[in-house]
Parts: structure tokens; C-alpha cells; sequence
């Protein structure tokens, strides 16, 4: 039987059995689980190919776990309750039992709509239950979800239409977010004028507005569920079989598409749910993500689902219709475990102690964040007005590539510390490396975040791309998983997260590879070329900084009427989570004399700093930097 840890000693005895013995572990933290087959080997692995495979040979369907296996006693439990996104509609909660024959049914329509076992199926949805259903019904067949967050644009939704070569895609008319109403399914409409492997579209309708509906490929989801059986067989799956795709931003401008697998996946986000959130039988547990991302992939729907919990969802936004929003959602359902963004925390805390102070949060027992770093007093103000002094926070570190959460304390049981992830959950094995790649052992050492054993829940492959993969996570420190994150062991031998080392900026908790943000840029007529960097952010953590090069530019141009473009322009290609926030037009990049731009220089300015730049002797042209210097200072 899986082991929940309850005492930090337990912690330890724990966290020493999974490095002496990993396989025997991990084995028995899956033993909970239905197998319709017993795995033939815990773990093969190989860093430098590389090749994860966990629990080999064994046979299974998560849809079984979750329904099935749990179903004896949780039938009328709440498996999910939805939170509209207007407080004066009615939400919807859905029992176990209810999502379980929702879930067949539409894993029903799938079928009966061309769609196998090893079919991807994209997702364009808001936080609306169907979008629950709908990923469950697609792993209760063995068909690949892509989800895709509604907030990006027809071309970004194009580009993983594309690149998973969906079949399907499943949306909604529209979307609220807190007073506006968002566009959904005239986005799809656009993105499928060049995406050829979609034969049908299946739309929830949700706003009511007007759309278009394309004879032949598109159906409303309430008519094609009518009469449809709710009888459903599950399929059985490879513990190796992909589960999903998710899709990611990196270092290069094409994002790259995360999959994970069914066994190891399973396993890993309800061990790592249960234990990091301490979640009891009985708990509200509401996470504030969204689907679209990992976290709620991971922490809104299998974790919790897993471990037989009630998880909370929330279609809408914190500041709407006041900043007191997700106060009253604790209120209401007597939320026991609260998980968002330091991002949501900076904004609300910006708004003033009043929407707080008088919500009635006594039910709290655990608060957590995730998706950058927490800065400390972010951290105490959570701490002292949400939680009253009296919650535990958790702050988890992890990333779409690793399925779940590794290093963050156990609520309640390791003593913590602001700003600090603190310690490797059990089966994690972080090591921190110099720019060479050797390991800096010991405490109170900074450098770069490497992983040197695998884990359950880590990503097998990147959709398509192989040698992408390798290149992406093995190829910079030999024989590790290399994160991308710069991290600080201190003298207790806890780590803090310092951020990305790499050309990927977090704003507001997500992802933007700043050559993502460039290439829209440079689509722009008037762009020759642009450099983006991050610069620090009082509430999204860091902003995104844009310098343009611009043709045709003299004293009498409209700089504000092309930077207002640019942002349009960057707004139609990736999504308003890329637009930038600043963009200074300037007459030349500062470059080496080998062509390359020199970003540390940018990053300075950006930041508002220009003490001192280091070493500019590479410079070609020292004259561009005073230049930037002076446009930035104005
Ligand atoms: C950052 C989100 C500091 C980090 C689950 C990582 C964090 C990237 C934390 C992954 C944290 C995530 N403290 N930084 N607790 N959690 N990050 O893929 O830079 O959207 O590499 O996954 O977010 O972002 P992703």
C-alpha cells in the first residue's frame, strides 16, 4: 500500500527508500492502483538516448482508476463542483457518478465519431466542466488530448493543430471572463483554414453568441450526445501509451510539444497530490489554474481525481467582480486546500486588505502557489491575511515537462520558508551544476537545477521530435535532465528557485520563449529586427521588454502609432499573454562583433540598471548601447 507521510522523520525514512531502491518505491506507490496488468519492469531508462520507460509490460486505463476503481465508494461524493464565472448564476456539481456517465458518454461520441485509440484530439475551451469531460472521455478511449489554453490566438492554436495533426477539435461558442465575453469557436473557424487533419468540431454552446456552424464539420454538443449510450467498455492502454500533449515554450520559436504517458503519469500526480497537499477524505480542494496549463492538468483534474478528492473549478477571473472573488469561492464551498499563482497573490494584495479581511476563511488548511517564484512579501501577505497565520504554505516547484510537482514541502510537515521550495519530494533527485556541468555538492551552493534520476511523471518525448527532446533537456549537462532553472541549496540545505537561465521569461506564471515574442515581432512591415528580454514586474514577476529596429523611421514618424501596432501585431500571432509591455524603437541592436546581440546588455537596461555591464569589450559598437541607454531613460 502507498505510504501518505505524516511526520518530517517520515518524510526522511521515505525520501531515503526512494534513492536506496527506487523501483521498489515506486512500485508500491502503484499497487493502489487497477492494472488490468501487472507491469513486467518498474523502470528502463537511459539518460543519453534518452529512453524513460516506467512500469513496462503493465496495462491499464487512468479513466478505470478514477471511476471504476473508486466508484464503490465515492458514488455520490463530489468529484468535480464548477464555480461559474458570474456568482449570481448556478454552478454545477457533478458526483463521481455524474461525471462517470458523462465521461462514457461522450467517450461514446468519440468513437462513434472516427476517433481511436492513439487519435489526437484538440481542445480550445473554457473552464467549463465539458472541458473535464471531454479530456476524460478521450483517455477512456486512448485518444491523445491537446489542449490548448482559449487565450491564444487562431495562429497559435493553428501551429498545435498542425503539429499534433488533430482530428477533432472540441470548443465552446464562446467564453466569459469576468464582464467580457471572448470570441471561442470564430477563433477555431480561423485556425482550421489552414490546418487539414480536422475533419469535425464539436461546440459546447456556453455564451450564446453568434457563430457560424460549417455543414458536415461542426456539431453542437448537446445534440450529438442525445440518445447517445452510456455504456462505455475503457480501452485498455500501455502504461507507456502517450496520455497527452501539451504544448510548451522554449528557447527556439516553435513550441514544443510535452508528452506524457499513462502509467508513470498516473502514479506520480495522485502520490504527489496527496502528500504535498495532505489532502483528507471529506476536503474541498480548489486550484485556481487553468485547464489549458499544466497545473490543471496535472492538479484540477488527475491528481485530485485519483485520489478521490472533490476539486473545485473556476471559470472565472480574481479581480471580477471584485478582488474579493476567490474569498467568497473559499466561503462558499468551504475550501480546505487553496493553490494559485504568486502572480494572482501580487495583484490581490495590490488591491488592498479590505476584500480579505472580512471573508469568512476558516476552512483553510493548506494554501499553496506555484508557477514562478514567490517573492517574500507576496509570501507573508498570503500567509498572514489568507491564511491567518495558521496555514501552511506550500510552495511548489515544477514544470510542464516533469508532470508534477518535485521539489516543495509537504504541507504542515516541512517547516518552511519564504520564497524557498524547500526539499526534493521522495524520488527526486536534484543536483546542482556549474556552467561546466560539474555537480557543486554540499550546501549553501547556487548554479544551475539538473534532475540525475528519472520519475514517474517526467515527459518521454517531445510529439514528433526526438532528437529535440535530447537536444532540449539531455544534451547541456551529460546524463541529467536539465531544467533551465538557476537554484540557490542553502546552509539547511533548501532550495529557492532563482528563475529561468535560458531565453524563456515567466510572465505572470507563464512560459514565453522570448523568440516566440521576436519572430511576432519581426512579422510586423516596419520591423527589421528586435531583441526581447524580461525585466522585473511588481505583479506579473516579470514583464516583457521589446527593442525594435525599425525601417524608415525620422523625426517627424508616429513611434507610438508602430508600437501600438507591434502590440496588435503580436496580439493576433501568439496571444495577449505575449504582448509586450514595453518596446523601445532604437536605431541598432548592441551585437558582438561576430553578429551575435548581446541580451545581458539588454536585460541591464531593461531593468532600469546601467551601473555595469561587465565585459563590453566584444562590443562591436559601444555607441548603440549609449544610445539605448539614453531613449530608455526617456
Ligand atoms: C517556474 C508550471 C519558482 C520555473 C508548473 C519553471 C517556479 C517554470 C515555480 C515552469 C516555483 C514553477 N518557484 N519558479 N514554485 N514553479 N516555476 O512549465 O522557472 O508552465 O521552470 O510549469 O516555471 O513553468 P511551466
Amino acid at each position: 500500500m502507498a505510504v501518505k507521510i505524516k511526520t518530517l522523520s517520515g518524510y526522511f525514512h521515505e525520501y531515503q527508500k526512494s534513492i536506496v531502491n527506487p523501483e521498489q518505491f515506486w512500485q508500491q506507490q502503484a499497487e493502489d492502483f487497477f492494472w488490468r496488468k501487472k507491469c513486467d519492469c518498474v523502470l528502463d531508462w537511459d539518460f543519453e538516448e534518452p529512453r524513460i520507460e516506467w512500469f513496462k509490460g503493465g496495462k491499464l486505463n487512468i479513466t478505470e482508476n478514477i471511476f471504476e476503481r473508486q466508484l464503490f465508494t465515492r458514488k455520490n461524493q463530489a468529484a468535480i463542483i464548477w464555480e461559474p464565472n458570474n456568482p449570481e448564476d448556478d454552478g454545477v456539481t457533478l458526483t463521481y457518478t455524474q461525471l462517470f456517465e458523462k465521461v462514457k458518454q461522450f467517450a461514446n461520441v468519440l468513437l462513434q465519431n472516427n476517433i481511436k485509440k492513439g487519435d489526437r484530439v484538440a481542445l480550445y475551451m473554457p473552464m467549463i466542466p465539458e472541458l473535464v469531460i471531454a479530456m476524460l472521455a478521450c483517455a477512456r478511449i486512448g485518444a491523445i488530448h491537446s489542449i490548448v489554453f482559449a487565450g491564444f490566438s487562431s495562429n497559435a492554436l493553428a501551429d498545435r493543430i498542425i503539429d499534433a495533426q488533430a482530428k477533432l477539435v472540441i470548443a465552446s461558442d464562446g467564453a466569459f471572463r469576468g464582464k467580457k465575453s471572448i470570441p471561442i469557436k470564430s477563433v477555431v473557424d480561423e485556425a482550421l483554414k489552414k490546418c487539414d487533419s480536422v475533419e469535425k468540431v464539436i461546440v459546447k454552446k456556453r455564451t450564446g453568441e453568434a457563430i457560424q456552424m460549417k455543414e458536415g464539420r461542426d456539431f453542437w454538443w448537446d445534440e450529438i450526445c442525445e440518445g447517445v449510450s452510456t455504456e462505455n467498455e475503457a480501452e485498455v492502454m500501455d502504461a507507456e501509451d502517450p496520455l497527452f500533449i501539451l504544448y510548451t515554450s522554449g528557447s527556439t520559436d516553435k513550441p514544443k510539444g510535452v508528452v506524457h504517458t499513462t502509467g508513470g503519469y498516473m502514479v506520480y500526480t495522485s502520490y504527489t497530490f496527496r502528500n504535498v497537499f495532505q489532502y483528507s477524505e471529506g476536503d474541498v480542494y480548489f486550484c485556481s489554474a487553468d485547464i489549458g496549463w499544466v497545473t490543471g492538468h496535472s492538479y484540477i483534474v488527475y491528481g485530485p481525481l485519483l485520489s478521490g478528492a472533490t476539486s473545485l473549478m473556476f471559470e472565472g477571473i480574481p479581480t471580477w467582480p471584485d478582488a474579493g472573488r476567490f474569498w467568497d469561492i473559499v466561503e462558499k464551498h468551504k475550501v480546505n486546500q487553496f493553490y494559485t499563482a504568486p502572480t494572482a497573490i501580487r495583484a490581490l494584495m495590490a488591491e488592498g486588505n479590505q476584500f480579505v479581511e472580512n471573508k469568512v476563511l476558516k476552512s483553510l488548511k493548506v494554501l499553496g502557489t506555484v508557477g514562478e517564484p514567490i517573492n517574500e512579501e507576496a509570501w507573508h501577505w498570503y500567509h498572514d491575511h489568507v491564511g491567518k497565520n495558521r496555514c501552511p504554505i506550500v510552495d511548489t516547484w515544477w514544470q510542464t515537462e516533469t508532470g508534477g510537482i518535485l521539489i516543495s514541502p509537504m504541507a504542515g510537515i516541512t517547516p518552511t520558508k519564504p520564497s524557498y521550495a524547500t526539499l526534493p519530494l521522495p524520488g527526486i533527485q536534484p543536483i546542482i551544476v556549474d556552467p561546466e556541468g560539474n555537480e557543486l555538492k554540499g550546501n549553501s551552493v547556487e548554479g544551475n537545477l539538473c534532475i540525475k534520476f528519472p520519475w514517474p511523471g517526467m515527459t518521454r518525448t517531445l510529439y514528433g521530435d526526438h532528437k529535440r527532446f535530447r537536444q532540449t533537456y539531455f544534451s547541456t549537462y551529460n546524463g541529467y535532465y536539465f531544467t533551465g532553472d538557476g537554484v540557490k541549496r542553502d546552509e539547511d540545505g533548501y532550495y529557492r528557485i532563482l528563475g529561468r537561465v535560458d531565453d524563456v521569461i515567466n510572465v505572470s506564471g507563464h512560459r514565453m520563449g522570448t523568440a516566440e515574442v521576436e519572430n511576432a515581432i519581426n512579422e510586423h512591415p516596419r520591423v527589421v529586427e528586435s531583441a526581447v528580454v524580461g525585466y522585473p514586474h511588481d505583479i506579473k514577476g516579470q514583464g516583457i521588454f521589446a527593442f525594435a529596429v525599425c525601417n524608415d523611421v525620422d523625426e517627424s514618424t508616429s513611434l507610438e502609432g508602430i508600437i501600438q501596432s507591434i502590440k496588435i501585431g503580436v496580439n493576433n500571432i501568439i496571444g495577449p499573454i505575449a504582448r509586450p509591455d514595453k518596446i523601445l524603437i532604437v536605431s541598432d541592436l548592441p551585437k558582438t562583433r561576430s553578429g551575435k546581440i548581446m541580451r545581458r546588455i539588454l536585460r541591464k537596461i531593461a531593468s532600469g540598471d546601467y551601473s555595469n555591464f561587465g565585459d563590453t569589450s566584444t562590443l562591436l559598437d559601444p555607441g548603440v548601447v549609449e544610445e539605448i541607454i539614453e531613449k530608455s531613460k526617456l
